[in-house]
């Protein structure tokens, strides 16, 4: 079964063609960090006008690249939720217009649960140059979720059967990487300009908190994000009244390694503890990680001395946003689930994942 996902909740416009939920017959996603790095971040009227502009094309290339046809696809993937109400606007649209005129059947995809599914493509077409993991992850699935916009712990049993073990109170991680960027002064995205800082940093530098929860797998960043603005103004010497905007330009490039590197430490070992504590009072059979921040290097190399059993990861590329995690989803639920009316689809830009099974229960 061959699906058509498309994805364009938030600045990448991309579609893909997965076979049967885990073969990768092409992957396009047109990137608009250019267009928003200006303004150090992502302006939501610019992303929709963009997406407009490109969303055709990329769906034709992604038909081409995999050397496909219309009558070859099976069916269509979109995401619904969650992000930015005039991106998922384009996306859908373009989904339900196709699968309108083409006859598919659609399918509304969730975002956040999206992203675990790039660790199942474990095959490609011939053209394709990524490397996979070498099997799918077996269930129960502990997947850590690491995005611009989440933080969570889910506990996978099946495909469409999860429970949440906790989840980010405040900001998500990815969220304070960016900020964390801004206050010392680096490109955004913050999450790939902090990494490629911190490697000429020490992560010992600072000293900056872990927060406790009450929640055994539940996270914090927003005062992670304050004790580096703190630190900041106590390494340049002024006081909390000297504007934020400015104190980037009093640090030299020694200090903003070390700031980064600190922050970075700080943040993955975070997220390192939860899920080591999910993982032995779970035991699952496998561990994913999923969403942008799961492109990190120390978290992948970290996560993986920590934990007991070996961890795959899923290629870079699909780690940030890409369609081809949607068409995989989407091959699992067409497996269960009837197709969703081209006029019931709507989009929801806060949803937060389901907490519950979309898997019909078995009587
Ligand atoms: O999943 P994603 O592409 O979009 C959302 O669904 O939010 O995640 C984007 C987030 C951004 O906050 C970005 O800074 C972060 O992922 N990110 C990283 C890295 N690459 C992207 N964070 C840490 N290290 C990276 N290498
Ligand atoms: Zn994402």
């Amino acid at each position: 079964m061959k699906i058509l996902g498309i994805e364009s909740s938030c600045d990448e416009t991309a579609a893909a063609i997965v076979e049967d939920g885990h073969r990768l017959l092409s992957n396009v996603v047109h990137s608009q960090i250019d267009i928003h790095a200006v303004y150090g971040g992502v302006v939501p009227e610019v992303a929709a006008r963009s997406h407009i502009e490109v969303i055709n094309p990329v769906i034709q290339k992604a038909l081409s690249d995999a050397a496909v046809t219309w009558d070859d696809i099976d069916a269509i993937a979109v995401t619904y939720a969650p992000g930015l109400i005039g991106s998922l606007l384009v996306g859908t649209l373009a989904a339900r217009t196709l699968a309108l005129t083409k006859n598919k059947p659609l399918y509304p995809i969730h975002h956040v649960e999206a992203h675990v599914y790039a660790n199942f493509i474990d095959e490609q077409a011939e053209h394709l140059t990524l490397t996979l993991p070498k099997s799918q992850p077996r269930f129960p699935l502990l997947a850590l979720i690491v995005s611009g916009g989440h933080s969570q712990l889910v506990l996978f049993h099946d495909h469409g059967d999860y429970q949440l073990l906790g989840q980010t109170q405040d900001d998500a991680v990815g969220e304070a990487f960016d900020k964390v960027a801004k206050i010392i002064g680096l490109p955004y995205p913050g999450g790939p300009s902090i990494a490629q800082a911190a490697l000429k940093g020490s992560p010992t530098e600072y000293s900056l908190p872990k927060a406790k929860m009450k929640g055994a797998y539940d996270f914090s960043f927003s005062g992670l994000k304050t004790a580096v603005l703190r630190a900041v103004q106590r390494e340049v010497c002024v006081d909390t009244t000297f504007p934020s905007s400015e104190l980037a330009g009093l640090l030299n490039d020694v200090q903003r390694a070390n700031f980064a590197a600190s922050f970075q430490r700080t943040a993955i070992e975070t997220l390192i503890d939860k899920t080591e504590q999910a993982f032995r009072d779970h035991s699952p059979a496998s561990v994913v990680i999923a969403g942008g921040v799961a492109a990190n290097a120390e978290l992948r190399t970290l996560l993986s001395k920590r934990l007991p059993i070996p961890v795959e990861y899923a290629p870079m590329a699909l780690c940030t946003d890409n369609a081809a995690m949607i068409a995989a989803l989407g091959y699992y639920q067409a497996q269960q689930l009837p197709s969703t009316p081209v006029e019931d689809i709507l989009v929801i830009p806060s949803l937060s994942m389901p907490k519950t099974a979309w898997r019909p229960i078995k009587s």
